[in-house]
């Protein structure tokens, strides 16, 4: 290979690992830790309160409902779900949040209204929190039928 060749193929090996680089931040896994604090705070603290598998505590469903609404806030679509990020990594985002953006973007404005809605309900007895529970979860649901795939 001449100097010439080698030369380009180093600068264009430099541009693979400069633009490497600038993905420092993967989407697909921010965007699974993001969901994974989500269902943390969810899942993890308030459906459990809901179910009976933890006592029913207002102080920490209301904390839960804070950090749950203020990460759903947080989210932003262009960041979290760039174009061509359907690819690239182990991800159960499906193609339809690229070809539905209109729709993409009102299931997740749905899932910030609710959250932050909802945390009132969440510290004012276990009815309350029921209801908030319900509210939120059929958000998360909305989303998931039609934007992320199955689990096999
Ligand atoms: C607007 C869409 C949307 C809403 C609303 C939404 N999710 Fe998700 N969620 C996704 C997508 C898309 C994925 C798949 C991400 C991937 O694999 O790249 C996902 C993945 C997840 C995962 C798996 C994360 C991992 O480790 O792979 C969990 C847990 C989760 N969501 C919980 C929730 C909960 C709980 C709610 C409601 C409180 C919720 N999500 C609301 C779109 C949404």
């Amino acid at each position: 290979m001449s100097f010439r060749a080698t030369a380009l193929v180093s600068a264009a090996l430099v541009a693979v690992v400069a633009a490497g680089s600038a993905f420092a931040a993967d989407p697909i896994e921010t965007r699974k830790k993001t969901m994974k604090a989500i269902g943390g705070s969810f899942g993890g603290v308030l459906v459990k309160m809901v179910k009976g598998e933890t006592p029913y505590d207002a102080a920490a469903a209301k904390a839960a409902a804070a950090t749950l609404s203020q990460t759903a806030a947080g989210i932003d679509i262009a960041t979290l779900f760039p174009a061509g990020s359907d690819k690239g990594g182990d991800t159960e985002a499906l193609p339809k949040i690229w070809s539905d953006p209109a729709g993409f973007k009102a299931a997740m404005d749905a899932l910030k209204a609710a959250t932050a809605v909802q945390a009132g309900n969440t510290d004012q007895g276990l009815d309350k929190l029921k209801v908030a529970v319900a509210e939120i979860g059929k958000t998360c649901k909305g989303c998931h039928d039609n934007y992320r795939a199955q689990k096999p």
